[in-house]
């Protein structure tokens, strides 16, 4: 469904960060999104009901078909947020608790 235009950026501008605890790279401005399906991570999480697959969809933070959990914190838009070096970004299986 969705595919990167052509490479015009530099090695200099690669990222390093994680998926589930695996190295993964992507591209300098990348969203979380975008970074995980370029990784060929097209399910991001489960839902707590059904336990249906859900993968980023929109990419324009409307249809939370996108949440992960990013440095601990769980229920993040991974298309809102951009990468960063270092980062951990978990898949998330069910539902997370809201921090208050
Ligand atoms: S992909 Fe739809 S809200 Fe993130």
């Amino acid at each position: 469904m969705f595919r990167r235009l052509p490479e015009i950026e530099t090695a200099s501008s690669t990222v390093a960060f994680t998926i589930d605890g695996r190295p993964a790279s992507a591209r300098a401005g990348d969203s979380v999104a975008a970074a995980l399906l370029a990784n060929g991570v097209t399910v991001c999480r489960n839902t707590p009901v059904s336990g249906a697959a859900r993968g980023p969809y929109c990419m324009m933070g409307v249809c939370f078909d996108c949440l992960v959990t990013i440095d601990g914190t769980g229920n993040r838009q991974g298309c809102q947020v951009r990468v960063a070096p270092g980062m951990a970004v978990e898949t998330q299986n069910g539902k997370r608790e809201v921090e208050r």
